[in-house]
């Protein structure tokens, strides 16, 4: 399992920053990933979200170039290491994410400077985990650091969404961003993802989430992805409304008349609303067992309605509340990635040990509790 604090992923992109560049950097930022307890692909359809960030993440280290405009990029994670200009359009490299919130930031100042990037990370790539909107938040926060630019991180989350949406071209929503970017470790973040209106929400006590790496990277999520974002623009267009989580359970029997499989891509956005609303309840109220059952009807209407899981993360699920999970669901954008498990304290040890045993090809990223 990675540890690695936020001052150990610090160093490890300073000094990675030196060995590359031959000097130290001006401005070093850590930002989370994060995992989603419940609520998955409502936050494009203008719904509730419950994530949290975690201990894993992204560092980024800058100094300013030599070059007027030219950006260097080297990381420990990604391979390619890549010389850019700002003005550049996406290429489909990793350093586009750099690039993109790079311009959104500071784009007249590097274009007078130039600029050198290393970047450090321990958070897998394709788990589900938002290891692209660490990227985006820690070189907003890099660069405000190193251009003096105030540090808003509301305004910071927007502004990375926009890069994915705008410069990268993925249209996803606000979610990973904003937890990213305003969430607290330690604490879940309960979002209405319209209103940006946010609040706290507390981990029950003597219990804790695992996030296991199904092994699976995700598959096909891009056109997936991109095809699901269609399939709920199609709905709202048949059903009348602007946005789907405009519509409630009273809404159900007009959703279910809608043709395959419009009918239960919407039938997800409004049950998995309503689950991280209870969720969110569960949660105040302490109540693990009650979250924990949550999170399975959760993994059902991922899987039965918006068919975004995988046989094997469905396996997992099943195996894992068979063992006396509390609670287990598929996390992120979906086909593969990561599950989230609820345990009790007690049982982390030897639930990680069976767990692991059968399934060899699994990895236990984090574990987090109150
Ligand atoms: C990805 C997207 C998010 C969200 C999730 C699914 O992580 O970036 O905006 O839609 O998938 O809940």
């Amino acid at each position: 399992m990675h540890t690695s604090t936020e001052t150990e992923l610090n160093r490890a992109a300073a000094e990675g920053f030196a060995a590359r560049y031959g000097r130290p950097p001006a401005a070093v930022a850590f930002a989370p990933g994060r995992v989603n307890l419940m609520g998955e692909h409502t936050d494009y359809n203008g719904g509730v979200v419950l994530p949290m960030p975690l201990g894993l993440g992204v560092s980024v280290a800058l100094g300013t170039g030599d070059i007027p405009g030219e950006i260097r990029f080297a990381s420990a994670a990604f391979e390619a290491e890549e010389t850019r200009r700002v003005e550049e359009a996406s290429t489909g490299a990793w350093s586009d994410y750099v690039l993109g919130a790079l311009k959104a930031l500071a784009e007249p100042e590097i274009a007078a400077a130039g600029l050198c990037v290393f970047v450090a990370s321990n958070l897998p790539v394709g788990a589900g985990l938002s290891s692209s909107a660490a990227v985006e938040i820690g070189t907003l926060r890099a660069a405000a650091a190193l251009f003096g630019k105030p540090v808003d991180p509301v305004d910071f989350a927007l502004r990375a969404r926009k890069v994915e949406n705008e410069f990268v071209g993925m249209p996803c929503g606000i979610m990973d961003q904003f937890t990213v970017s305003v969430g607290v470790p330690g604490n879940g973040l309960f979002l209405d993802t319209r209103t940006l209106e946010y609040h706290p929400a507390p981990l029950p006590d003597g219990h804790s989430f695992l996030v296991i790496h199904s092994g699976v990277s995700h598959r096909l999520t891009e056109s997936g992805y991109a095809t699901r974002v269609a399939e709920c623009k199609a709905a709202c267009e048949a059903l009348g409304v602007e946005m789907l989580s405009d519509l409630g359970p009273d809404d159900l029997a007009r959703i279910d008349a809608l043709a395959e499989p419009l009918n239960r891509r919407a039938r997800h956005i409004v049950t998995d609303n309503r689950l991280t609303r209870e969720g969110f309840a569960a949660l105040k109220a302490g109540d693990a067992n009650m979250f924990g059952q949550l999170m399975v009807e959760s993994h059902a209407t991922e899987r039965d309605n918006y068919e975004i899981t995988v046989p094997e993360t469905d396996a997992m699920v099943e195996a894992a509340v068979a063992d006396g999970a509390l609670g287990a669901r598929q996390t992120g954008g979906g086909f593969g990635g990561a599950i989230v498990v609820l345990v009790a304290d007690a049982e982390v040890d030897g639930f990680t040990d069976r767990f692991a045993r059968a399934f060899p090809g699994t990895r236990l990223l984090a574990v987090t509790s109150a």
